[in-house]
């Protein structure tokens, strides 16, 4: 990581400005509080702190520097996140000692996407051709407007199997590129062609907009309906949305997003006025495709078509989206028609009479689960359902609501699922949090324990030379607290977010949040963390020598048995000495 770039991005940009952007702030005394664009709130629980340069919600403890802010606000990997918020600020980021993988990775994807970006321009400029007369025929009778054809960037490509082939290789990219970057195929005598041909051709784009695939749509006749790029090193199936990058302004917007299946139907909302919508395209919604939604909504609608495998879409993706902690609601569209059919015959206010008529996600799924699921299923079910909650604060919410919605008594089906509610949360990035019980285990009581010397440390930064000599390094008893603590020591003062991961981040800003005491009461508190201290240490070493008077016992060595009994009655706690 280029830590001198991160450190130089940070001192010219405030967090303040960049989180403003999206969230309106407001000074309340001495901080700026804000609505959390991560959870769904109507009053402003995420607190923004200039001077340290980062953000904490007291609501879903969401936390970080500036860089986490910014990358999970928009959908971005860090490395993103950085390189924008570097241009921004008109930071170099030097290239560093990195692996040579790594570099000639990252030529590669650079490659790619300069392929794509001209390989959309060719099937756009084919869209105009005389070639393209059957593809503009088509979307004329399906009804699409020329500027969303613009704004999608629809293009088409003909039965040339070497149309786009040539074309790459005049721009000078070789063909092995082009299999590599999925724009063109190759049979088993090593020929390449052309991958999409007499296809309608919908580019899919990433966050910021740059085409990393496409989807081609048979014109006339033919399978697959849609043929899609396959994963190549810029594309992931299941990662991306289809339409979001331009949907996403929309969507920050009215903090609301439409999700639907196909790519005619997310074209047609936009070209009927829902500009917050996206599609998933043929692919189960994935967890990572709602965390890319929630970074900018709070409230997803489903519109799925009405037939057997609609309902069962919208089943599968209500139950992720909800899992992930954003609202849902669902629109199931009467069997025999889908959303772009509706628009194109009933335009928008047709349509808006289904969306008035959504449903709550998870009422949705229960009524739709107890039409066919036996009891035993719908136990199981449930049981599955509250353990896939990305946290342990929102499976306590839902699950009075699955109680209720299944006819149960909240005690029962808290019972019921007792020893699946004490199993750890599914490996979310997922912090230890300290409004939830944790489980009683060893693990989480000792965490606890340091989390009250690092509190302190982190609260008061100036005692962490003097806790560090009073021996808190042998006092701290987690892997957790022990990481943290020497974190704290070696940055202490510095850029300290960016070393922090997320539970550490997380805990590190609850604590700067927090006031710190003063006078007498800061006196005392420190007294006691000494106390503590000593006590702890006064603890672990006669525990030490217990153990070794139990072995010299067990071994017959009469002397060492003597001489560590005289150790231990000598060493009597005596508090009053300790400070
Ligand atoms: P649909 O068959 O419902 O098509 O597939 P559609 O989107 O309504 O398209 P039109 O209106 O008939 O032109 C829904 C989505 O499933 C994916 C595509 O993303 C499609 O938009 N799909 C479908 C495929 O990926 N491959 C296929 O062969 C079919
Ligand atoms: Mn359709």
């Amino acid at each position: 990581m280029d830590r001198a770039a991160i450190q130089a991005i940070k001192e010219r940009l405030d967090i303040v400005d960049i989180v403003r952007r999206y969230v309106e702030l407001k000074p309340v005394s001495g901080r700026w509080m804000g609505l959390c664009p991560f959870h769904n709130e109507k009053t402003p629980s995420m607190s923004v702190n200039s001077e340290e340069g980062f953000f904490y919600c007291f609501g879903c403890q969401a936390s970080g520097d500036i860089f986490d802010f910014y990358a999970n606000i928009n959908g971005l990997e860090f490395k993103d996140a950085l390189e924008q918020l570097a241009a921004e600020a008109g930071v170099e980021l030097t290239p560093g000692k990195v692996d040579p993988g790594a570099a000639k990775r990252s030529s590669e994807r650079k490659i790619f996407m300069e392929m794509h970006e001209l390989a959309a321009k060719y099937f756009a400029r084919m869209l105009k051709l005389p070639e393209g007369r059957t593809a503009r025929k088509y979307l004329e009778r399906r009804g699409l407007a020329s500027s969303v054809i613009d704004s999608f960037g629809l293009g088409c490509s003909t039965d040339d199997w070497q149309g786009l082939e040539k074309f790459l290789i005049s721009k000078g990219y070789t063909a092995d590129q082009g299999v590599k970057a999925g724009l063109l195929s190759q049979n088993t005598k090593g020929r390449t062609y052309d991958r999409f041909r007499g296809r309608l051709i919908f580019p899919i784009k990433n966050l910021s907009g740059r085409v990393i695939a496409f989807g081609g749509r048979v014109i006339t006749d033919g399978e697959p309906k849609y043929l899609n790029s396959s994963d190549t090193p810029i594309y992931k199936k299941g990662d991306h949305l289809y339409g979001l990058s331009t949907a996403r302004n929309s969507i920050a917007r009215t903090k609301h997003a439409l999700l639907t299946e196909g790519y005619m139907d997310v074209i047609s909302l936009h070209q009927f006025g829902y500009t917050n919508s996206c599609g998933v395209l043929g692919t189960a919604l994935t967890p990572d495709q709602v965390k890319r939604l929630s970074g900018f909504c709070s409230k997803v609608d489903l519109v799925f078509d009405g037939d057997s495998a609609g309902v069962k879409a919208a089943l599968r993706s209500s139950e992720m989206i909800l899992t992930q902690g954003v609202s849902c609601g669902v629109i199931v569209l009467p069997d025999g028609e889908d959303v772009d059919s509706i628009l194109q015959a009933r335009g928008a206010e047709g349509f808006q009479v289904f969306m008035d008529q959504a449903r709550d996600g998870l009422d949705f799924a229960l009524a739709t689960l107890q039409q066919g699921f036996s009891p035993r299923e719908l136990m199981d079910w449930a049981q599955g359902f509250l353990k896939k909650m990305s946290s342990a604060s929102l499976r306590a919410f839902y699950l009075p609501k699955v109680a209720s919605g299944l006819g149960m008594a909240e005690a029962e089906l808290r019972s019921v699922f007792s020893s699946a509610l004490s199993s750890p949360v599914q490996p979310q990035k997922q912090p230890v949090r300290k409004a939830v019980p944790q489980s009683a285990g060893p693990v989480g009581a000792q965490v606890k324990d340091d989390k009250y010397f690092l509190r302190y440390a982190v609260k008061h930064p100036e005692y962490v030379a003097e806790l560090s000599e009073r021996g808190i390094a042998q006092v701290l008893t987690s892997h957790w607290g022990k990481k943290l603590w020497s974190l704290i020591t070696a940055h202490s003062g510095q850029d300290i977010m960016s070393f922090l991961d997320d539970s550490e981040k997380r805990f590190y800003a609850s604590c700067r949040m927090e006031e710190a005491l003063s006078g007498s009461e800061l006196e005392d508190e420190w007294r006691h963390v000494c106390r503590v201290i000593a006590r702890r240490r006064y603890d672990t070493g006669r525990k030490k020598l217990t153990d070794a008077l139990r072995r010299a016992q067990a071994e017959g060595d009469m002397g060492r048995v003597s001489a560590y009994l005289k150790v231990l009655n000598d060493s009597v706690w005596r508090d009053d000495e300790q400070h």
